[in-house]
């Protein structure tokens, strides 16, 4: 495949890491150093999210996944056992896999170790074991307001068997790492373009459109037009922290309040809190889910409830009709997560219920199974809170990995548009 332009591409990167720079490196990719943007679709059977990057068959993202992994031809290049990318695609090592070395003699030349990697589906729980491989992934240039013109670049992805595909989307080819990882997908693209390691994500809602995301951050312009860049006008935002052994994104939160009332926990100091796109509804640790459920049925105690509350796995559930609308959705008691550093992660209406029938919406937050946190860094302590898709959707998120930083919108009804607002139309 691209042989000659792997090269100069390893270079740069080895130069980067020697000089310990940022890893903003010349532009080398086609995309003439140029932020890279994908659609993003919801899977109305999974609930997953996924974007078109391979050859238009989707990857389902995966904010808390290092690797890009894929299914591969019969045929293809393999890495080395001692190649650097062979090291990192090492880095994290999936729950419940064996630890098996990094890679195994190749059957073609016996006297070559062959780099194998271990892909996580994050659906099924389930790790397997790969080739480490290169494929070529596609998005488009952008200038933040459009898609500019399709760019294809080689990524290093492990290799995943058929069966791996499990509960993923029925068109899904794999898996994309969104992680703070050198293997995962944004850090890949910041390498492969030159632009800078941080990305904008907006999840759609069901039914709702297409979402966007955009690789090497913003600008980024929603419709209507006129508006401003979305990610120089940010609601809040909080250091990102780092949990043993997962390569997710974590933040750091002092407290929650309902009804900007602050929820009274049994725990006492700092609350992480992690975000996670293949998690449906932002689930809490039991110690924080049962006083936080009842401060909302506290505050809610005048509502017209639908009995019995079913359905699972929602414990609360009203009467829509009767709720009452606002731009930012049902007019419910909000929700606060209050960040360190002095902002807060407010969950309104459109975020915190979710519509379950014709006139029965739902407060959608779980109880975390006790025991069962699940993904990477599994023998870590449990994050009190996980960030679910649907509390993240139509808010517009930027992973910043250069200032180890999250930034985020707020819910985009409140500047009257939405994350599938992106102007698709390839630019003339
Ligand atoms: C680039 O954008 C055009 C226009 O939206 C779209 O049809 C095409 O599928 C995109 N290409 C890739 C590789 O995402
Ligand atoms: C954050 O939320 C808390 C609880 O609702 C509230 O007391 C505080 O004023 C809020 N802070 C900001 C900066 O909005
Ligand atoms: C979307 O972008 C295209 C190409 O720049 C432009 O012609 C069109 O007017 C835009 N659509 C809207 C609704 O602004």
């Amino acid at each position: 495949m691209a042989q000659p332009k792997i090269l100069p591409l390893l270079l740069t990167a080895t130069l980067c890491c020697l000089s310990a720079l940022p890893s903003r490196t010349a532009a080398s990719g086609g995309g003439g150093g140029k932020p890279l943007v994908t659609a993003i679709t919801k899977d109305a059977a999974t609930s997953l999210y996924t974007a078109p990057l391979r050859d238009g068959r989707p990857l389902v993202l995966d904010l808390s996944g290092p690797l890009v992994w894929t299914t591969c031809e019969p045929e293809h290049e393999t890495l080395e056992c001692h190649h650097r990318e062979c090291v990192h695609a090492h880095a994290y090592h999936p729950p419940r896999c064996p630890h098996t070395g990094n890679g195994v003699a190749d059957e073609a030349d016996r006297f070559r170790c062959k780099c194998t990697a271990h892909p996580y589906n994050p659906s099924t729980g389930a790790a397997a074991t790969g080739d480490l491989t290169r494929v070529a992934l596609a998005a488009n240039a952008t200038d933040g307001r459009n898609p500019l013109r399709p760019v294809s670049f080689p990524a290093v992805a492990s290799c995943a068997p058929d069966a791996h595909l499990a509960k993923l989307p029925a068109a899904a080819a794999g898996v994309a790492g969104l992680a703070r990882a050198r293997l995962a997908l944004p850090a890949q693209v910041a390498r492969a373009q030159g632009v800078a390691d941080k990305f904008a994500l907006c999840l759609p809602s069901g039914g709702g459109g297409q979402g966007v995301a955009i690789f090497g951050g913003g600008p980024l312009f929603l419709l209507p037009p006129g508006g401003q860049d979305v990610t120089a006008r940010l609601a809040g935002g909080a250091a990102l922290r780092r949990s043993p052994e997962s390569p997710g994104y974590y933040v750091s939160a002092k407290s929650v309040a309902v009804n900007q009332q602050q929820v009274p926990l049994s725990v006492h100091g700092p609350l992480a809190v992690e975000l996670s796109s293949t998690t449906p509804y932002t689930v809490l640790r039991p110690d924080v889910y049962a006083p936080f459920v009842k401060a909302f049925d506290d505050a809610t105690a005048e509502r017209k409830r639908v009995t019995p509350p079913a359905p699972a796995p929602f414990e609360l559930c009203y009467d829509s009709r009767e709720l009452g609308s606002t731009r930012l959705g049902y007019a419910v008691p909000q929700v606060d997560l209050v960040l360190e550093g002095g902002s807060n992660w407010t969950v309104f209406g459109g975020n915190s219920m979710v519509q379950v029938s014709d006139d029965t919406a739902c407060f959608a937050f779980l109880r975390m199974e006790e025991g069962k946190k699940g993904g990477y860094g599994e023998g870590a302590a449990a994050p009190a809170v996980v960030i679910g898709g649907f509390q993240m959707e139509n808010n517009l998120l930027v992973f910043d990995e250069e200032k180890r930083q999250l930034g985020f919108s707020g819910l985009l009804f409140g500047r009257q548009t939405t994350c599938s607002n992106f102007n698709f139309t390839l630019a003339a």
